[in-house]
Parts: structure tokens; sequence; C-alpha cells
């Protein structure tokens, strides 16, 4: 008997732990910031609604209604040629995974650093040295080892155990941060960075095409990490509820990390650090400015610092570990099924091999940023956008689990299949031919 989820809130935590990460954490503030203040909140939300969910729910019902990790449930709708999709999907995870977790490695060696106090003076060139070369590959092997043993112990004991733990914790955290940085002098000017209102910046094609990347990604869709774990969803649940959940926890934490983090760096003073650095053409520069700016307010705010640097990084880091284990079991699933490995034959292998090819990113960071703008922008595009047809136009069977009322159902339908794919389609474009 394959195993499932023993419970609606085990699915939706770990669903929520796949979508909330770094990507929610890092990327989604600066660019709001960056494009329009509030301007860019309601495209992004526009995004989410339109293009976003209908292409969660798309993958929720596939994986429910197979039973079967990407290959096989594209196989068993679609035939053998649309395996292929779910070949992609898994391709496209095992390589965000292999970055994925270098940076999520820099995370947790702040978080210790935090906690050890030994967060360091210079932090700019503290980042160059530890985000590249040995130091990052030391920390992204123990990150994929604690992954690799988290998906090995099975999903009811493994993953949803871990997320059950971890993501009231995540919650917590950053609701509390956001709380304490709104009682902080500088908060005031720090709201205004973050979401003053500018349409002029927002309603841009490059901004709509630079937002949609980032959307999929902090759903995590594309790549068939939600398919997975709905596979392992009871048949009596609620699909349509559970994509209205992920959705709006997604969205909220990533807005609550701006709430969080802009206060901060204003009310420090650190704030000329940041401007003008994200959106640029080296997006992993914006992420590197967050990783010296942060640690420098920390640093300056003396004890408190000390505390909230320290689940700052912590929190960031329960982010990045439920994400990543959402992204292997994508591999571990499709691993079992394929060649009939065991559960931890799967994980260890695959985890193996994502360590091995993560050594590369975690060597120069100019590797990891070409792989993110690939597979972490690119390939999650494309892959929505077969997905979209897929369902849309395909196989009308894999979309039988959506619970959606009539009316409803039809405005999906149609939705996922002419506008969702002219989007996407447009998005890839304008990256492929920004690349
Ligand atoms: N959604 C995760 C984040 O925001 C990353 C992720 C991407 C996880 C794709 C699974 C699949 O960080």
């Amino acid at each position: 008997m394959r195993e499932t989820f023993s419970s609606s809130s085990g699915f939706a935590l770990a669903a929520i732990g796949s979508a909330v990460g770094l990507g929610n954490m890092w990327r989604f503030s600066y660019l709001t910031a960056e494009y329009g203040g509030a301007a860019f909140l309601v495209l992004y939300i526009a995004l989410t609604v339109f293009v976003g969910i209908p292409v969660l729910l798309a993958e929720l019902s596939v994986g429910r209604g197979a039973g079967k990790g990407p290959i096989d449930a594209m196989k068993h709708f679609g035939g053998k040629r649309w395996s292929l999709l779910g070949v992609l999907f898994v391709v496209t995870g095992f390589l965000i995974l292999s970055y994925y977790s270098v940076v999520a490695g820099w995370t947790a060696r702040y978080g210790w650093e935090s906690l050890v106090g030994s967060l360091p003076d210079n932090p700019a060139s503290h980042f160059e040295q530890i985000s590249q070369g040995i130091p990052a590959i030391i920390w992204h092997l123990g990150f994929m080892a604690i992954t690799v043993t988290i998906v090995a112990s099975g999903i009811r004991k493994g993953i949803e155990r871990t997320s059950l733990i971890m993501m009231p914790i995540l919650f917590l955290v950053v609701l509390g941060i956001a709380f304490y940085g709104s009682t902080l002098d500088g908060a005031a000017s720090g709201y205004r960075y973050y979401l003053d209102l500018n349409w002029k910046a927002a309603l841009r094609v490059e901004v709509f095409t630079a937002a949609a990347g980032p959307a999929f990604f902090s759903l995590s869709l594309g790549m068939g990490a939600i398919l997975t774990y709905a596979s392992y969803l009871k048949k009596e649940e609620s699909i349509t509820r559970h994509a209205l959940v992920i959705a709006v926890a997604d969205f909220g934490v990533a807005f609550l990390a701006g709430l969080m983090v802009f206060p901060l760096i204003f009310a420090l003073g650190l704030s000329t650090q940041i401007i003008g650095t994200v959106g640029t053409e080296n997006d992993v520069g914006s992420i590197g400015a967050l990783f010296i700016t942060l640690p420098e307010a920390f640093k300056a705010m003396g004890s408190s610092g000390y505390w909230i640097g320290t689940l700052f990084f912590l929190a960031l880091s329960l982010g990045a570990l439920t994400s990543a284990i959402s992204i292997l079991e994508v591999n571990v699933t499709s691993a079992m099924e394929l060649l009939s490995w065991s559960r931890k034959k799967a994980a260890l292998l695959s985890g193996a091999l994502i360590s091995l090819v993560g050594l590369a990113p975690a060597w120069r960071i100019e590797i990891l940023g070409i792989m993110d703008a690939l597979a972490g922008n690119i390939f999650l595009v494309v892959g929505g956008f077969a997905l979209s047809l897929f369902v849309g136009w395909k196989s009308i069977e894999s979309i039988r689990n959506v619970d959606l009322s009539p009316r409803l159902r039809m405005i999906w339908i149609w939705l996922i299949r002419v506008p969702v794919p002219i989007v996407l389609s447009v998005v890839t474009f304008y990256s492929v031919m920004n690349l």
C-alpha cells in the first residue's frame, strides 16, 4: 500500500513548507521594493490568482488522481510521450536542489554563527569567503545530509512530522520579528521603501515577466513538487481548499518577510546598501547584499540583535529545509517507482548525486546564478506551460479531482486553456531573451 499523509493539516503544512522558503524571505520583498511597492503587490497577487492557483490546482489534481510521482502520473493520464514532461520535472528539481542547498548552507551557517556569537565584523568579506569554495561545499553537504535523512524516514515519519514541528516555529518567528520591527524608529521609512505605491515602476512588461518566475518558484510550481506531495494525499481531501490555503500562506509569509526585513535595515541606517542592488542584471548580487546587510544590522543592534539574528536565520533555515525535502521527494518518489528502489536507497543515491552536482554552484557563485536563471526560472515556467496545455486540452480526465462548483470550474478550465499558456509563453520568451 502506498503511504499517505496522516492528516489534512499534515499535508497542508508539508505543502506550505514546500512553498515557504528562501524564495519568500529573500527574493519577494526586494522585488516588491524595487518594482513599485504596493503596485507590484497588486500585480503579484493577480499573477498568483490567475496563473499560480490554476496551475497549483492542476498539479494537485494530476498528482492525487494518479497517485503516482510525476513521470508515472503523466504516463498514467497522457501516455508515453507525456511522461517526458515528468522527466523535465525531475531534472528541474534535481538542478534546483543542487544549488538551493548551497544557499541553504550559507543560511544555516549564519544561523550557527549568530547563535555562538561569531557573526563577523566585516560581513562583506565574510560573505565572500563563505559563499564559495570549500566552506560553501561543507555546509552544502551538511544540509543535504539532513534533507536526505528526513526524506529517507518516509512521508509520515519524515516529511509530515518535520513540517508539523518546523512550520509553526517559522510562523511564530516571522510574526514575532515583524512585530518587533514595527516598534523600531526606522519602521515607517522601512515600510515606505517596501510598499510605496509606484504604478509607473510596476506597469512594465519586464516587471510582469520578472514577477512570474519568482511567483512560480515561490509556490513550488512547475517541477512536480506539489504534484508529488498530492500523490500521497487521501482521496477524501478537498483539493480546492488546499490550493487556497497553500497560496494564501505562501503569500502571507512573503509579505510578512518584507515587513520584518525593511524596518530592521532602516532602523539602523543601512538602507543605502540595498537600494539599487536588486533587479539589476545579477540577482545573486541581491542575495549577497542581504547576507551582508542584515548581519550588519543584527550586529549593530547589540544584544537584541543577537536574538533577532539567531531566530531570523533559524526560521530561514527551517523554511529552506522544508522546501528542500519537497524537492528531493520528487526525485525519490520517481526513483522508487521507476527503478523499484526502496525509499532509503532512493533517498541516499539521489541525494548523493544531487550533492555531487551541487559542488559546482558551491564552488562558484556565477554557476549558481546561471543554474537559478535556467532551472529556477525558465524551466519552471516551461513546465507550468506544458502542464496547463496538458490538463486543459489533452486530458480532462486528469482534472476530475478538482472540486470546484460547475461555474468556477468552467472559468478555471478556460483560464488554464488559453490565458495561462499565453502568459507563460510570453514570460518564457522574455526570460530567454534576457539570458
Ligand atoms: N518554494 C520554495 C521557496 O520559495 C522553493 C521551491 C521551488 C521548492 C520549487 C520546491 C519546488 O523557496
